[in-house]
């Protein structure tokens, strides 16, 4: 290929450092009602008329559930460190509570294993949104119960294949979840209450650390974490009313989950603007969420620019924008890096997600995704730049694998560096995947180099 690797010669990337590729259970594994498994919100949300923006579902997607040996064997050839995925709650406890499904659980147990027999880390996260939805049907993440039956899904996962995995994290973006899915209805479970989504980011947090305390009471072995999507916030103007919507919206899109992490409780100022909507916070939840992380995820895509009254309008700003109409601006990602090193007192980070959906077209084998390229390696430099001013940084992983269901926005928009054709489900390599592996490649040889070159241990 004929892309520049890697993007900035300048940049060492610390020895330890994991370099990954990420997906999660709904958007690519189909097999709906395979061996088992139960219903999840997001299958049920799929059956609402309107909300999927192509009318699709998730019943067969990538057919990951069939194709996973395939898809590790991709996975392998890329010469990644680490390969996250998430575990579908409903398909190893249909119902969110009771019996657990064997035939579930021993999916995963193949996919950790198969990971190990190709030298890859297993990154597992518990709950990438598809919830079980006989649990939504007593309250969903809105109950306080689902909390515990959260936890007690934890503790099985973790008793099954918790010894194998390098690293488990709990939550896959909080806010998506509560505001979303919860406030702005966009997501499943589709609901429009901003009292209830506060309520569901409280027990989203409350369970995370619930469950953190209970996986290490058990002995888990694994490193514990949860991931957050995080974005800069400016205002879009300077007038006085867009730098206060923009200091509120960091408030409840970066500081609420932030600040109770790290024992700080939640921040006064969305406390206040929230006035009835505040959750119901119980003695020693607090305290709960702020057990110690070993790591810290996050997912960073574009910033976020907000005005008083209206959207931004993402087409003035100059930048330019991916397929989903988010700006390009790897310069922020170092930005909101050295903000959070400079607000908390962070354990090592971890980018769990980046990358971004563009138009690809796929011609005679190949998809030529350049831009898909640039993305990718800016926001590399972006980490290497974050990593060079002092920032923790411990590893960084694409989104996605391959091309998947996106959500509301259905199979139309493509994240993959791997291509699937929906109609015959193969799988193509596109021009990203073959610069991220020549990339990890020259990564890999300079390690060696390092070792090899490193002084001799003195001897004591
Ligand atoms: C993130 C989600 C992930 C994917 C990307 C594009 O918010 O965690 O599943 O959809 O966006």
């Amino acid at each position: 290929m004929s892309y520049p690797i890697p993007p900035h010669p300048g940049h060492r990337f610390p020895p330890g450092f994991v370099w990954g590729v990420a997906t999660s259970s709904f958007q690519i594994e189909g097999a709906a009602e395979a061996d088992g498994k139960g219903d999840s919100i997001w299958d049920r949300f799929c059956r609402v008329p309107g909300a999927i923006a192509d009318g699709s579902d998730g019943r067969v997607a990538c057919d990951h559930y069939h194709r996973w040996a395939e898809d590790l064997d991709l996975i392998a050839a890329l010469g990644v460190d680490a390969y996250r995925f998430s575990v579908s709650w409903p398909r190893v406890q249909p119902d969110g509570r009771g019996a657990f499904n064997a035939r579930g659980l021993d999916f995963y147990e193949r996919l950790v294993d198969g990971l190990l027999t190709r030298g890859i880390k297993p990154y597992l996260t518990l709950n990438h949104w598809d919830l079980p939805a006989a649990l939504q049907d007593t309250g969903g993440w809105a109950a306080r119960d689902t909390v515990h039956r959260f936890v007690d899904f934890a503790l099985h996962v973790a008793a099954r294949v918790g010894d194998r995995v390098d690293a488990i994290t709990t939550h896959n973006e909080p806010w998506v979840v509560a505001v979303l899915g919860h406030e702005a209805g966009v997501f499943a479970p589709g609901l429009r209450d901003r009292r209830t989504a506060m309520q569901v980011a409280h027990h989203l947090l409350l369970s995370h650390g619930l469950a953190l305390q209970a996986l290490r009471a058990q002995g888990c072995s694994s490193r514990l974490g949860i991931v957050l999507n995080l974005s800069p916030v400016f205002p879009a103007s300077d007038s006085a009313g867009d730098a206060v919507a923009a200091r509120l919206e960091d408030g409840r899109l970066v500081r609420w989950y932030m600040d109770p992490l790290f024992g700080r409780g939640y921040p006064a100022d969305v406390w206040e603007a929230l006035g009835g909507d505040v959750p119901q916070v119980e003695p020693g939840d607090l305290a709960a969420i702020a057990a110690p992380l070993d790591f810290l995820g996050l997912n960073y895509y574009s910033r976020s620019m907000v005005r008083a009254s209206g959207p931004f309008d993402v087409h003035t700003s100059g930048k330019r924008l991916t397929d989903m109409g988010w700006e390009i601006v790897p310069e922020c990602l170092t930005e909101l890096l050295l903000r959070l090193h400079r607000d908390w007192p962070l354990p090592p980070l971890v980018v769990m997600e980046n990358g971004a959906a563009f138009q690809d077209r796929l011609h005679d084998g190949r998809v030529a995704d350049g831009e898909r390229i640039d993305y990718i390696a800016s926001h590399i430099a972006a980490v290497g730049d974050a990593i060079a001013q002092g920032v923790p940084m411990a590893g960084y992983m694409v989104w996605s694998l391959m091309d998947n269901f996106e959500w509301a926005s259905g199979y139309a928009k493509r994240f993959g560096i791997v291509h699937v054709d929906y109609a015959t489900l193969a799988r193509t390599p596109k021009d990203s995947y073959h610069w991220y592996r020549g990339f990890l490649h020259v990564q890999q040889r300079q390690r060696a180099a390092e070792t090899v070159g490193a002084p001799a241990p003195v001897q004591g």
